[in-house]
């Protein structure tokens, strides 16, 4: 198949090629295109034989649902049994924007779309091209991020084509993405407001909204039994080509033990990737160090995590160590990802 990419200036939307998009998606043709957090591999949430598409063009587990991306609010009871008071507070708090509600679904959206599960993943996007892609569209765009299933989420356009192109109809060049990690995710499904995925929404910022929170327990603990619920939490996930070890403890000791790791590694004739900071990169001799960016900005370490692991794969290292960060607020989700990267390969210092 022939993908068409285009190019699209999120400030001054070329409206016939967003109207041209949104057909290829009515006529169930799959578009992928920027969002706030991470690039969506869109189709007709509708539309069974699109989402099959959609599973097939990731070679993504078919258990594995998909979230439906709206532009409106109003628009979410149309897919849903009911609304609950909380999604509604939720909504008008953080939408449009980086979160993503779990509710249950009625007959309009299909069992392919949602991996065979009664529950629907709804969003509402921030992102101008996304939200104009929509109108464009059915109103219900199914999209993943836009990776092969298992490669780390893309977070430019250049990502998207690496993984799909061939694949799928049409990419969206929008520019890099403003967030870099993919929505925070709460199941109202549940009793208690549950966290099944963390983001750039943070605890913190739901706690402030509703009177009880909790995060899945299937997240929590990396030698748990439980199963986490987002069943795409489960699988080993934004993992880069090489091995990733992750090490923590105090600044100066994780630069010293990264750099006694390196020199090993070397000996033995491999090739090491080192995941460094601003603070930080000055002090390893040797590896390849690449900067994730400021301890004292988390928001650019977040945008970068993904993009530097596409980078590691490129450059064909063997093994990549890796500094740690906070888990705090947004922390949570950065430390989330890594620490799935790595496949919970941590070393304590
Ligand atoms: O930021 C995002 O959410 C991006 C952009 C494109 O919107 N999308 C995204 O989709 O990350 P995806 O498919 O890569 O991740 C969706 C996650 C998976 O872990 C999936 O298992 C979970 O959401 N999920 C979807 N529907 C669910 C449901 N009904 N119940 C539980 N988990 C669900
Ligand atoms: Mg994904």
């Amino acid at each position: 198949m022939n993908t068409k990419i285009i190019k699209i200036d999120p400030v001054h939307i070329d409206q016939e090629e967003i109207e041209a998009a949104g057909k290829i998606l009515i006529n169930g043709g799959l578009v992928a295109f920027p969002t706030e957090t991470v690039y969506g591999l869109g189709g007709d949430a509708r539309n069974a034989e699109a989402s099959k598409k959609i599973y097939e063009a990731k070679g993504r587990p078919s258990d594995n649902p998909l979230i439906v991306h709206i532009s409106s609010v109003d628009r979410m009871t149309e897919i849903v049994k009911e609304v609950p008071p909380q999604a509604y507070l939720l909504a008008e708090k953080f939408w449009p924007g980086p979160m993503t509600l779990i509710l249950h679904k009625n007959d309009r959206i299909p069992y392919e779309t949602t991996g065979g599960m009664d529950t629907v993943a709804i969003r509402l996007p921030s992102d101008p091209i996304a939200r104009a892609l929509i109108d464009a569209s059915s109103g219900f765009i199914a999209a993943p991020s836009a990776n092969t299933s298992g490669r780390p989420s893309p977070t430019r356009a250049e990502h998207v084509i690496e993984d799909l192109n061939g694949r799928i109809d049409e990419i969206i060049d929008g520019g890099a993405v403003g967030i870099g990690l993919e929505s925070t995710i709460i199941d109202l499904t549940e009793e208690v407001p549950t966290i099944l995925r963390p983001g750039y929404v943070t605890l913190e910022m739901l706690q402030e909204v509703l009177d009880e929170v909790r995060v899945d327990p299937g997240l929590i603990a990396a030698d748990s039994k439980r199963k986490p619920k987002a069943p795409g939490m489960k699988y080993r996930h934004y993992a880069p080509k090489a091995e990733l070890l992750l090490v923590e403890g105090d600044n100066t000791k994780v630069v010293d033990e990264i750099n006694r790791l390196c020199e090993l590694a070397v000996r033995e004739g491999k090739s090491v990737g080192i995941l460094a900071t601003e603070e930080t990169k000055g002090c390893y001799p040797k590896g390849e160090v690449l900067c994730i960016g400021s301890r004292k900005d988390e928001d650019s370490i977040g945008r970068h995590l993904f993009g530097i692991l596409r980078e590691f794969d490129r450059m064909q290292v063997d093994v990549i160590y890796s500094e740690s960060f906070s888990d705090a607020r947004f922390g949570q989700a950065i430390m989330n990802r890594l620490l799935k990267a790595a496949g919970h390969h941590v070393l304590e210092v």
